[in-house]
């Protein structure tokens, strides 16, 4: 894998002293992307076709621990107390063949994940799913990765998964190379400096659910080829996100919520339009979600500084002041179709939270 570089200890295979593997647990947060990833420049290797702007959140984690064992026939996957044997266990068992090239091992893993929030909703799951299972993986195979390395091999399980390794705002690169080595996330430059700390800039998204946070009917990966395939406003999409991802950087930079609100409303309904006119559609939206978007623009007529992102669910992401938190998450609890509602602090990067040798 020439995309992964590796500061290496305990040697290329990392046995431990032991001669056994240690079992590693990380945690990553879910990001909430303010300017899209929408379209791929090449799907094997998931490089995006456009950079993309994201603020991680502390409210929805994501919790692995894995382990590669000799005793293991092949690869198991319990995601959140259930044993999954279909497509995710198969993408998992993909992903892991690349850790394993690059820290030279054959072993299959035993891999527990927990989320804290519905999986594969549209609550970007597989951001904090991939981005702590490559902090987890490459540890409990041996290797210790910087974070550009950590972000592209999230990135290789999920596009959204490379911003994760990051906490606050952060800015993924599409970089321009054949092999992807330049398609890594990076902290925000200027951005507010410590995540969820609040002392500088105290925002928060308040996350309405829709639907009581049921399986999504398009998995992102397969829509946003089909969209790049089929639909006649996909070019007029792609357009206008550079143009987007520096207004929004600027904004970061300059502390002003309303007019990163405005670019971050906007590229949304830009990326909802272009999938809106595949053929066949992708619709996302449900009545409750017009009707939450609504609801955040008579916010908005008040006085209040709230702005609506969606993303591949029909879920409602509404980026406020910390001060306006609670009124803004008691008016999208009242709209009728929302069932529960989320309301995050800015989340921190990737960790690992223990590691058990032999
Ligand atoms: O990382 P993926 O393949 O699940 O794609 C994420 C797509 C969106 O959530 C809609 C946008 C984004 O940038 O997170």
């Amino acid at each position: 894998m020439n995309e992964t570089r590796s500061a290496g200890t305990g040697g290329d295979t990392g046995i431990g002293m032991g001669g056994s593997l240690p079992t590693v647990t990380a945690r990553a947060h879910a990001n909430i992307a303010l300017v899209k990833y929408w379209g791929k420049r090449d799907s094997k290797l998931n490089l995006p076709a456009q950079g993309s702007l994201s603020l991680t959140l502390a409210a929805l984690t994501t919790t692995t621990t894995v382990h590669f064992d000799a005793g293991l026939a092949r690869d198991h996957l319990v995601l959140d107390g259930q044993v999954e044997t279909g497509k995710a266990a198969a993408r998992l068992s993909a992903w892991l063949d690349l850790v394993r090239a690059s820290a030279g091992i054959s072993l299959a893993a035993e891999v527990v994940s927990a989320n804290d929030f519905p999986t594969a909703s549209g609550l970007a799951s597989s951001a904090s799913a991939y981005a702590a299972l490559a902090l987890a993986a490459s540890r409990a195979a041996g290797l210790i990765l910087d974070a550009r390395a950590l972000s592209v091999l999230a990135r290789r399980g999920s596009g959204s998964a490379a911003r994760s390794i990051h906490g606050g705002f952060v800015r993924m690169q599409a970089g321009t190379q054949p092999d992807g080595s330049d398609a890594w996330a990076e902290p925000v430059t200027g951005g507010p400096g410590e995540p969820g700390s609040d002392a500088e800039w105290p925002l928060r998204m308040i996350i309405a659910v829709v639907g009581g946070g049921l399986v999504k009917e398009h998995a992102s990966r397969d829509a946003m080829e089909h969209c790049a395939e089929t639909s006649p406003l996909y070019a007029g999409w792609l357009a206008c996100v550079p143009g987007d991802l520096v207004r929004a950087e600027q904004a970061i930079r300059a502390r002003d919520l309303d007019d990163l609100g405005q670019v971050a409303e906007a590229n949304a309904l830009a990326m909802h339009a272009a999938a809106m006119a595949s053929r066949p559609a992708v619709v996302y939206w449900q009545p409750p979600t017009l009707a939450c978007m609504q609801a955040v623009r008579a916010l908005r007529k008040r006085g209040l500084a709230a702005y609506f992102t969606m993303d591949a669910g029909p879920h409602v992401k509404v980026l406020v002041h910390a001060r306006d938190a609670s009124e803004v998450a008691a008016a999208m609890g009242a709209v009728p179709g929302v069932t529960s509602v989320i309301s995050s602090a800015v989340g921190a990067g990737a960790e690992v939270i223990s590691e058990v040798i032999g």
